[in-house]
């Protein structure tokens, strides 16, 4: 314990002793039994990334909507395929209409300028240049049976940033723990609960305008780490600290492009940059205690293991870094 303890001030080691215990039984398992009862809007949980085609972004009802989308086949969905009987839904959910500061207004009554960096926004594609039809962007992947923005704020591109923050998984020694099974050493990774879907995830976020990636990443993470637990300001000082830290190392790129998002439509997609930060020596925030909260948002550390269901894309981002760390997958 004080070995992986050790370096908190005084009050918040003593209440992590007593709480750690118990975390750390329950950690593993946690993440997967509510997972098993999960069956949701999200849906398609872990749909690979496949350059090819898009799944999620063809899903028959849009999110939050009665929306049915215009079926697409497999052999449609690309631009490139002539299909005159193509005739998408029309759809911006409402809480992009009433241009709230995230979203763009409708096409017409602004001009904005795809694929460069528009003022403090940025239209660029990690997919590289996509095209423009009738003032409005094409999705790089092809058809969705729905145009509009649906969910999305901006026209083109919706950029987010996936922190993945692991750890080594250590027994109450301190010592690594490795899979029965694969002989690997186990990683654990930061993971929360969304309250959409109750499905665990990253805790990735959008950028904002103007915002560096990297900064995206550190923000996303500290919201979610230092909001799951009470702390005084000095020990959330102390936090923020070590966040910063590791966050200003080199991260690992996991990923960068196009996700196949259920929000995703003819004119509006997402697309992110995944990297992972390590804590390699178990000092940093490795010692974040973090552990289910209430029912409105949970954040844990997770088992990476290929049998943990995930939120969208991200059991693939997953297994990249298990991968790269030669751990358990
Ligand atoms: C699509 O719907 C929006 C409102 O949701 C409307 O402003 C726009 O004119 C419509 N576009 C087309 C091409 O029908």
């Amino acid at each position: 314990m004080r070995q992986v303890l050790g370096n908190w001030p005084g009050s918040l080691h003593i209440a992590l002793t007593l709480v750690t215990f118990p975390f750390r039984v329950r950690a593993g398992g946690f993440c997967k039994s509510i997972n098993t009862r999960v069956s949701s809007v999200c849906s398609l949980s872990s749909v690979l990334m496949t350059p090819a085609t898009h799944i999620k972004s063809r899903c028959t009802v849009y999110p939050g909507s009665d929306q049915q989308r215009f079926p697409v086949p497999d052999d449609k969905v690309s631009w490139a395929t002539p299909w005159p009987e193509y005739s998408p839904v029309n759809y911006t959910a409402p809480s992009v209409l009433r241009n709230p500061p995230w979203a763009d207004p409708d096409i017409g009554s602004f001009s904005p300028r795809f694929n460069a960096l528009d003022g403090s926004v940025d239209r660029r594609s990690h997919e590289g240049d996509y095209s423009i039809q009738d003032g409005r962007p094409l999705n790089p992947r092809g058809r969705t049976g729905l145009n509009g923005r649906g969910l999305l704020g901006r026209w083109g591109p919706n950029h987010a940033a996936d922190p993945i923050v692991t750890r080594w998984k250590r027994d109450s020694e301190g010592k690594r723990v490795s899979h029965d099974v694969t002989k690997r050493p186990v990683l654990q990774f930061v993971s929360i609960k969304r309250k959409d879907c109750g499905e665990w995830a990253i805790p990735g976020g959008m950028v904002d305008p103007g915002e560096l990636v990297s900064l995206t990443l550190q923000r996303e993470f500290s919201e979610e780490a230092l909001n799951s637990f009470q702390a005084s300001p000095q020990q959330r000082k102390e936090l923020q600290e070590r966040i910063s830290k590791l966050f200003s190392s080199a991260g690992f790129q996991v990923y960068k492009g196009y996700v196949d998002d259920p929000r995703n439509t003819d004119n509006s997609w997402m697309e992110t940059v995944a990297v992972n930060f390590h804590d390699e020596t178990g000092d940093s925030v490795s010692e974040l205690p973090l552990q289910a909260g209430d029912d409105a948002g949970q954040v844990s550390w997770c088992d990476v293991d290929s049998a943990q269901l995930l939120y969208a894309s991200h059991s693939h981002f997953l297994q990249t870094v298990a991968e790269e760390k030669h751990a358990h997958w």
